[in-house]
């Protein structure tokens, strides 16, 4: 009987292929099998950016998410029908990995860092041997397209879901010196007003799709639209030109 494959966790990067490690690509390339999420109807962000290094005779595992729309996370519903989804995505990678193929599980930038492949590292992760490649985060390709510098010396960088309360938000915001504000999606309005009311709305720079094809960044108060689309961010820099 042949031995379990090993699951590879990689790490994708940002989007433009070049900006994936030399390991990333290696095992990329030596993978029998890949597997990634994807939304309904979409080839799925990490299959595309891999697209430029896979074997073509690779087989492929696509899990496409039950929901078009966001739901609310705190709902029970979706919880249930995301944990049932994680379940049996999980046991498809299980069985390639049973077969004694590797695995090559894909994930945008860094997978430990609010990627979704940590939902399949979570359940598989103690049953096989497993390897995680760490990719170059999202906001590490905003803050470098929008030639941003984040934080110098002593800075406190926060990194914050916009989907806290607009509170909360604002309470953080007034305690740090530079922050990364992710999901900004409805929250948009939200976030603005937080900002505002921390006195750093004037800092803010919006990035939409940094390091993809259609890349856009403005200064926030220029921005019109009233939301954003998924892969956006928002980025205050810290106290600018102290070295
Ligand atoms: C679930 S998190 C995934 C983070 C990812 N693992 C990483 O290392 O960047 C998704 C959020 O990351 C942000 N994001 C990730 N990549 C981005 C990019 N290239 N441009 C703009 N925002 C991005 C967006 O705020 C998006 O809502």
């Amino acid at each position: 009987m042949s031995h379990p494959g090993t699951l590879y966790t990689v790490g994708m990067g940002p989007g433009d292929p070049d900006l994936l490690t030399l390991k990333a690509a290696r095992i990329l390339r030596s993978s029998p099998v890949i597997a990634f999420f994807a939304k309904r109807g979409c080839t799925g962000h990490a299959r595309c950016i891999a697209d430029a290094h896979i074997n073509k005779a690779v087989a492929e595992l696509r899990f496409e998410y039950p929901f078009t729309t966001e739901i609310p996370h705190d709902d029970p519903q979706y919880r249930a029908a995301m944990d049932c989804f994680y379940d049996k995505s999980a046991e498809s990678v299980a069985t390639a990995l049973d077969a004694g193929q590797d695995v090559a599980l894909l994930c945008e930038g860094d997978p430990f860092f609010y990627g979704s492949a940590m939902y399949l590292f979570d359940r598989l992760g103690p049953s096989y041997r497993h390897k995680t490649i760490p990719g170059i985060t999202g906001m590490s390709a905003c803050w470098t397209s929008a030639g941003l510098p984040i934080a110098h010396g002593d800075d406190v960088l926060s990194i914050l879901p916009g989907t806290l309360s607009a509170d909360d938000l604002t309470e953080r915001l007034r305690r740090t010196d530079a922050a990364v504000i992710m999901k900004v999606g409805r929250n948009l309005a939200k976030i603005r007003t937080s900002l505002a009311a921390a006195g750093l709305g004037e800092r803010a720079v919006y990035v939409e799709r940094g390091a993809m094809a259609g890349e856009r960044i403005v200064a926030l108060r220029d921005l019109t639209e009233p939301t954003a689309p998924y892969f956006s961010m928002i980025l205050v820099p810290g106290r600018q030109g102290v070295r």
